[in-house]
């Protein structure tokens, strides 16, 4: 790693400071800028060999500079980090021909070993002008999300196939498209196909097409979505409902890159990117003998996860927000008071963010012209029967289904920076109810509640001890 040289650029002192003293331990040159204007001098001074890069500075955003900064050298690896943390910072940052986007808070070995990376692999600039994309409709900056935004932003460039998972209503299909959309097919055709709203014997025909009198019923020849998604984008979802036969077929397709119609004899040459979807475990699938484990790994060369909205709680204010100004007309004056929201982040959403979309527009309609209170808000939950408030009708049978519901009533983000990390903080948790409640019915004897336990004696002191739990000195 001798001699080289990196640049940091950051408005933020510590930030600055941490990087420097990170980077210098690590072997590298470290110079520092303070806004853009310094950054400019340095890389005209030439003194890089990467540049890592804050977005926004007081006085010009990086995304302003690198255009600039690659005219004079397009081989610079640049890495930029924001606290902007939306899919147009990681998909900007990509068009750019940035090395690698990261969101901060970031993680310092993780920053030094893509330093390390980039250092390697040299990347070939992307000198592609930026489009203006702003207004795009996926919302949602939490940690969850951002790793997703980061694959797609990587996949923005390629026709790779893609295997969108999640539940029901967490925006596979929206994924699907705003793949299309940013990505290098996107002035070709975007087809989506339902697997699961198309009767199963249909299902062939649909996607192959078929030719006059190929079946009972095919009249006239069709042509199948395949044909009609010809140089674009053909988006299977729910693929976890194909019918096996029409697995088959379209594993051929996928491996010769042509097929027949239903009936036909002539192979059509094929051009389409598959973007798949399920709410299914293709997994379970693939036991249960409905899915092709063949054609399971050739579609699911870039897996995509969606997190459930229960996990990412935080994003909750902005998709209100969203919704409410997509569904309000200008007139009207709708609002939701703050402890509203509040309480909307308390509901567990198994309906995802199609539930929560539903939700926002009934009650738009309902109080077009109002200050909407928690109360109200409330009172819509019991009309629907939502049982709102964490679990009031849930099933608990085991001590996992309260673990998991406790769990789940955190957005994942909260966990990051518990102090004791969150396998040790649950058992505390966990161990401390436990302890006490044996000791409590054995009144406080420790042989025996250590025999019921089946704890080691001593063991059981030490952990009495750690957990601050009185028994001992009051009975032993
Ligand atoms: N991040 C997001 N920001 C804004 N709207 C979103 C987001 N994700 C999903 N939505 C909206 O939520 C609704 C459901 O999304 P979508 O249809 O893509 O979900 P899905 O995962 O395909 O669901 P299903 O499995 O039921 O088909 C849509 O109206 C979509 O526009
Ligand atoms: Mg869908």
């Amino acid at each position: 790693m001798k001699n080289i040289k990196i640049i940091v650029a950051d408005d933020d002192k510590a930030i600055r400071l941490v990087l420097q003293t990170a980077l210098k331990r690590a072997g590298f040159e470290v110079t520092t800028a303070e806004n853009a204007a310094a950054l400019w001098n340095c890389v005209q001074e030439n003194f890089a060999d990467l540049i890592i890069t804050d977005v926004v500075m007081p006085d010009e955003n990086a995304f302003d500079l690198i255009p600039k900064i690659k005219k004079i050298n397009p081989n610079i690896p640049i890495i930029v980090m924001s606290a902007q943390n939306t899919l147009m910072t990681a998909i900007k940052a990509n068009e750019l021909g940035a090395f690698e986007y990261i969101p901060k808070p970031f993680d310092i070995t993780e920053l030094i070993s893509i330093v390390n990376r980039s250092i390697k692999e040299k990347k070939e600039s992307i000198n592609n002008d930026i489009d203006q994309k702003e207004d795009f409709p996926l919302i949602g900056r939490s940690k969850s999300m951002q790793d997703v935004y980061r694959i797609m932003a990587r996949l923005m460039n390629s026709d790779l196939t893609v295997l969108i998972t999640g539940e029901s209503g967490t925006g596979k299909e929206l994924i699907a498209k705003a793949l299309h959309e940013f990505g290098t097919r996107k002035n070709s055709t975007f087809v989506a196909m339902n697997m699961a709203a198309i009767p199963q014997d249909l299902i062939e025909s649909e996607l192959f097409g078929h030719e006059k009198g190929a079946f009972t019923g095919a009249i006239d020849k069709k042509i199948g979505k395949f044909e009609l998604a010809n140089g674009g984008t053909l988006f299977l979802d729910e693929i976890g409902d194909m019918p096996i036969e029409a697995q088959t077929r379209l594993l051929r397709v996928l491996q010769e890159g042509e097929f027949l119609s239903v009936g036909g004899t002539n192979p059509i040459m094929t051009n389409v990117r598959i973007i798949a979807a399920t709410n299914k475990s293709l997994a379970e699938q693939i036991k249960l003998g409905a899915f092709r484990e063949d054609l399971f790994y050739r579609i699911n060369v870039i897996p995509i996860k969606l997190p459930p909205l229960r996990q990412r709680k935080d994003d909750i204010p902005a998709l209100v927000n969203h919704f409410i100004s997509s569904n309000l007309n200008q007139t009207s004056s709708f609002t939701i008071e703050k402890e509203g929201i509040e309480y909307l982040k308390s509901y567990d959403w198994p309906g995802n963010i199609r539930e929560l979309e539903n939700f926002i527009k009934r009650v738009i309609t309902l109080y077009p012209e109002e200050v909407v209170s928690q109360e109200v808000i409330k009172n819509e939950f019991s009309i629907l029967g939502t049982g709102n408030l964490i679990n009031e009708n849930k099933n608990l049978k085991s001590l996992e289904d309260y673990i998991v519901t406790y769990l789940s009533r955190f957005s994942i983000d909260q966990f990051d920076d518990s102090d004791k990390g969150l396998y040790q903080s649950v058992l505390l948790e966990f161990e401390k109810p436990v302890l006490n409640y044996v000791l409590k019915a054995t009144g406080g004897n420790q042989i025996k509640a250590s025999k019921i336990l089946g704890l080691n004696r001593n063991t059981l002191r030490k952990k009495l001890r750690l957990l601050n739990i009185e028994y001992s000195k009051i009975y032993d």
